[in-house]
């Protein structure tokens, strides 16, 4: 029994032998490997043990050929932006993070260098989308109009930069949520363009509004980007509606008096004058 045990132990010190002298200089590997998307700007990045290694970042469309990014060629960063090379947008990418001696370093080149695959992405489906910023103009008493301003890309195309409604055109849509100011029930509803109405709402009511983009061709994980900050209207609240009922009982009960004022007046204004012009009429009527 024991025998076995000392034969165990010692299979376990080879074994743990072979792992430590295997790993004893190893080449580092990119790990972690990450694409990071917004508005289109698309960014590799991964991370690495410190080391005098350095990275080259290779890329290929469609399962094509691997091209090398001649920004992301033996750089000792973990970081590359791709936005320029993903063209067209609406393509399955993959990336290739190879680890390279540094320019000056005496290569071994009998050792193999490692590299790692990134995931696959597509910049047209996957890339997040920002907050946007609208404005809000009151039409009339029920309807607001929301103007939203498209964000801008980092993509420019014949000189001009592109925002992402140039990019996803038609597929572009924004999801509009309001509710009540003071109340949590939300209303949705879904705008094509990015200037619309708002209809229905109550008279002199203060609405609360955030506006997010939403692109319902996209995975369900992608379809809706970051809401806005949320902005509010003035809600220009009518004199007559905002009296409370007392308000109104005092009101009313104010002009009833002023009315029996005027007609109490009124009345007795009449007597007086009838009982003058009878005077009058009886004394021309008497005999001189
Ligand atoms: C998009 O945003 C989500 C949530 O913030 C994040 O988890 C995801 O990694 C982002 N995707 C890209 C491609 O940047
Ligand atoms: C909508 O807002 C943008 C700026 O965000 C502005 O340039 C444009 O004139 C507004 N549209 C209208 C019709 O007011």
């Amino acid at each position: 029994m024991a025998s076995i045990i000392t034969l165990l132990c010692m299979g376990v010190c080879v074994y743990a032998w072979g792992i430590t002298t295997a790993d004893d200089n190893p080449i580092p590997r990119a790990e972690n490997v990450h694409w990071t998307s917004l508005d289109f700007t698309t960014i590799l990045t991964w991370t690495v043990k410190p080391s005098d290694y350095t990275y080259t970042v290779l890329y290929a469309m469609d399962d094509g050929d691997w091209t090398e990014s001649p920004d992301c060629s033996q750089i000792s960063e973990s970081v590359c932006d791709l936005t320029e090379h993903l063209k067209p947008l609406d393509r399955i990418y993959h990336a290739d993070i190879k680890t390279e001696p540094a320019a000056a370093a005496s290569v071994d080149y009998t050792r193999e260098f490692p590299h790692t695959y990134s995931l696959q992405f597509n910049p047209y489906r996957e890339s997040n989308i920002s907050a946007v910023f609208f404005t809000l103009e009151d039409e009339d008493e029920s309807t607001v109009i929301v103007n939203i301003t498209d964000p801008v890309t980092s993509i420019h195309e014949h000189g001009k930069q592109l925002s992402i409604r140039d990019i996803l055109k038609k597929d572009l849509k924004y999801k509009i949520s309001y509710c009540k100011s003071g109340s949590t029930r939300k209303r949705d509803i879904v705008s094509d363009s990015s200037r619309t109405k708002i209809l229905g709402l109550d008279a002199g009511q203060s609405y609360c509004i955030m506006v997010a983009a939403f692109i319902p061709s996209r995975p369900k994980a992608t379809q809706q980007g970051a809401w806005s900050t949320q902005l509010c209207t003035e809600g220009h609240t009518n004199i007559l509606q905002e009296l409370s009922l007392g308000a109104w009982i005092g009101a009313v009960f104010i002009l009833l008096i002023v009315l029996i004022i005027i007609i109490t007046v009124t009345v007795l204004c009449c007597r007086c004058h009838q009982r003058n012009e009878h005077l009058q009429n009886s004394q021309s009527s008497a005999p001189v």
